[in-house]
């Protein structure tokens, strides 16, 4: 188990991360989601040891390691940019650490085979060089490099965010199911709230250098629980006061509400609002249509995976809307 209690990161005279408090279990596959800047990498940092907290405690299986040392913390990490040795072949990457360690030969070479092997990285792509490497390969590399050392926990800065949206998404399952067969304690990080919902047990939400919300991924997509969770994970559309007024008569709703787009429907709905609307713009993604339509005074995201129907520009439709499917939250408190 990991946990972070009160723990506050500063740069110079600014603070990345003003109070962090959570707790990652064993065995978990937990992610820190957030925009760029939020201080994901720094908590991440911070866990390994490379950046030391002003104030607060991290520890590990209940042993303080707020201030050990990175290479006594038992954890390997994966940067970002891969931070692979160019001029070295694959096995050479892979076997750094080990070599460090002044492992014997017979046990890097055996050790090496067996990361190599985790990843699916064959005997004859060991021998190559770096550089005749895909860059999915060269991720893989950097995993087995980190894996060798059999570390306790293994952290993931946005692993996948050099490969092209089809590598990205094989390699998704392919890190999964590594996690899963090894069983390590993983802190994954990244901005894509799509890969998040995928992969993870767990979800912590960052924004501006807090948490706003942690979870599991249905957790955080069903039942966000803050405006700025609600928003930036998955689509929704805002609901203007007019629509609002309709879905819940004579109510007083003073704060912003909003609906996921795949909860507004073209076909009829059980304990659903009626609402006439007009088509502004249909877009197709071949496995549905999503539509834009304003509906009173709110434009509205609307999916539609029947593929027998299709509606233009300017055409006038019913949309069917829970009122219970509405994320409501309280009016914004003035800036943090
Ligand atoms: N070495 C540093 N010196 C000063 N400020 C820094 C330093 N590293 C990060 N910061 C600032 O701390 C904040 C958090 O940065 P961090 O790198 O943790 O964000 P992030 O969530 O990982 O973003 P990204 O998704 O872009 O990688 C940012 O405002 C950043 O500018
Ligand atoms: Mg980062």
């Amino acid at each position: 188990m990991i946990t972070f209690d009160g723990v506050e990161v500063t740069y110079g005279t600014f603070t990345a991360i003003p109070q962090l408090d959570l707790t990652i279990r064993k065995g978990e596959f937990f992610t820190l989601l957030g925009p760029s800047g939020c201080g994901k990498t720094t908590a991440l940092r911070s866990l390994a040891g490379l950046t030391t907290p002003s104030a607060g405690r991290i520890s590990i299986e209940g042993r303080d390691v707020t201030t050990l040392a990175p290479d006594k913390r038992q954890i390997g990490m994966v940067f970002q940019n891969y931070a692979l040795f160019p001029s070295m072949n694959v096995a050479d990457n892979i076997e750094f650490g080990l070599r460090v360690r002044r492992d014997g030969r017979h046990e890097r070479a055996q050790r090496v085979r067996e990361a190599a092997d985790l990843v699916e990285l064959s005997q004859a792509q060991l021998v190559k060089n770096l550089d005749e490497l895909s860059g999915g390969q060269q991720q893989r590399v950097a995993i087995a490099r980190a894996l060798v050392l059999q570390p306790k926990i293994l952290l993931l800065d946005e692993p996948l965010s050099n490969l092209d949206a089809k590598l990205r998404q094989q390699m998704r399952g392919q890190l999964k199911k590594l996690q899963a067969e090894v069983g390590i304690t993983t802190v994954y990080v990244t901005h894509d709230q799509d890969e998040a919902l995928a992969m993870s047990d767990r979800i912590a939400v960052f924004n501006r250098g807090r948490v706003e919300q942690v979870g599991t991924p249905q957790e955080v997509y069903d039942q966000p629980t803050s405006e700025f969770v609600c928003t930036f994970v998955g689509e929704s559309s805002p609901l203007g006061a007019d629509l609002l007024q309709v879905l819940f008569p004579g109510a007083q709703l003073a704060g912003p509400a909003f609906l996921r787009e795949e909860r507004a429907s073209m076909v009829e709905l059980s304990d659903a609002v009626p609402v006439v609307a007009q088509v502004e713009l249909a877009s197709y993604h071949g496995t549905h249509t999503t539509y834009t339509v304003q509906a009173h005074d709110t434009y509205l995201r609307v999916m539609s995976f029947d593929r027998g129907m299709r509606r233009d520009q300017g055409d006038q439709v019913r949309v069917w809307i829970r009122p219970a499917d509405v994320l409501q939250y309280p009016p914004a408190q003035e800036d943090r």
